[in-house]
């Protein structure tokens, strides 16, 4: 049965939490996996990466030595959080692509420490991450008020709630770097409608560098990114009925010069064919050929501040860590 209207759980009073993903989560997929299956360069959108399984991948990614940008957004926001905290005097926190929350914590405790925290809006693909982090951080801050948004944040910006006062919208991790240069500036545009003229936008992307540190940072030597990687054929697996073997597609990670991006993709070990069943869609691979899984943008402060400026938001931080790995960029809407 499919709901369009949002489905609310059971929870105590500080928690609320709203899925809006039945039925058309399922059909997202199924059509991704037919536009981005049939065409002549194969591709899937990274944010199918994220099931319970890849949600605790990418953190094991983020605990390992070579992933640098975690621990660069975190140092900027232990130095930095009580400064954002006073300058927009937020009272509530939303976050797009929340995950486990980890380094969102340095943010609520500045917030907490001014006094102004009240609420605290997760947006997130994967179901059981935005329910744990509204438990666990309910009971970490007594008084938030957590309402979860299990959704979509290229389809289901509207399902955000009003503010209750100055806010900021937080999107870490460098995620926004996920999308090809004409998406990112549509993305960017419908984020920014989301802010009214008290509200800010945080930002968190990776600065271009050496590409040696930069491809090593995406193909570790324990090879967790490549079983991340490989985890998009798993889901596939499972939701879609698919039959891909994941151990036929060897992980590869390569830094392109010219668009200044990381490429993750899958090449097939050897000629053969799979079959998405749910889809009736035999997809062939090539012995060699390639799947792209993940594009991941890497910025200088130019392009970042194009990107921004043709989302309608003009530049009021930009935040750096010691070793200027990392950007955390503090946007307002332009005044007109
Ligand atoms: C790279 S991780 C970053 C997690 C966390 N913000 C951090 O900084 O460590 C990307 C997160 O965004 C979520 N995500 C990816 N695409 C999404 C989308 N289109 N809508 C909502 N969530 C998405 C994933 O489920 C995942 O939790």
């Amino acid at each position: 049965m499919e709901h369009s209207a949002a489905q609310q759980s059971l929870a105590p009073e500080a928690i609320r939490v709203d899925s809006h993903l039945d039925g058309t989560h399922g059909r997202s997929l199924a059509d991704d996996v037919l536009d981005g299956l049939t065409r002549p360069f194969k591709e899937l959108p990274p944010k199918h990466f994220y099931d319970a399984r890849g949600a605790q991948l990418f953190d094991r990614i983020c605990e390992l030595p070579e992933y640098y940008p975690t621990r660069a957004e975190r140092a900027i926001l232990e130095l930095r959080s009580q400064e954002l905290a006073q300058l927009t005097g937020a009272v509530e926190l939303v976050e797009l692509g929340s995950g486990t929350a980890a380094k969102t914590r340095v943010l609520l405790d500045a917030m907490h420490a001014a006094g102004t925290l009240e609420r605290y809006i997760p947006v997130d693909v994967t179901e059981s991450m935005v329910r744990d982090c509204a438990e666990e951080l309910t009971s970490e801050y007594p008084g938030l008020r957590v309402h979860g948004v299990i959704g979509d944040f290229e389809r289901h910006l509207e399902h955000v709630p009003p503010a209750l006062g100055p806010r900021i919208v937080a999107f870490l991790g460098g995620t926004i770097g996920n999308f090809p240069p004409g998406s990112r500036r549509r993305v960017l545009r419908q984020i920014a409608g989301l802010l009214g003229p008290e509200d800010y936008l945080l930002m968190g992307t990776d600065l271009v560098k050496d590409p040696r540190v930069l491809e090593a940072a995406y193909d570790d030597a324990q090879g967790v990114t490549a079983e991340f990687n490989r985890n998009v054929l798993r889901v596939l697996n499972r939701e879609l009925r698919a039959d891909f073997d994941p151990e036929d597609f060897d992980h590869v990670a390569l830094f392109d010069p010219h668009n200044e991006w990381i490429e993750m993709r899958l090449r097939a070990r050897r000629e053969h064919t799979t079959v998405v069943r749910d889809l009736d869609l035999p997809v062939h691979f090539d012995a060699g050929e390639e799947l792209r899984t993940e594009i991941s943008a890497k910025f200088t402060p130019e392009r970042l501040q194009g990107d921004l400026g043709a989302a309608g938001l003009e530049l009021v931080r930009w935040l750096t860590d010691p070793d200027g790995l990392f950007a955390l960029t503090l946007s307002q809407q332009q005044v007109r």
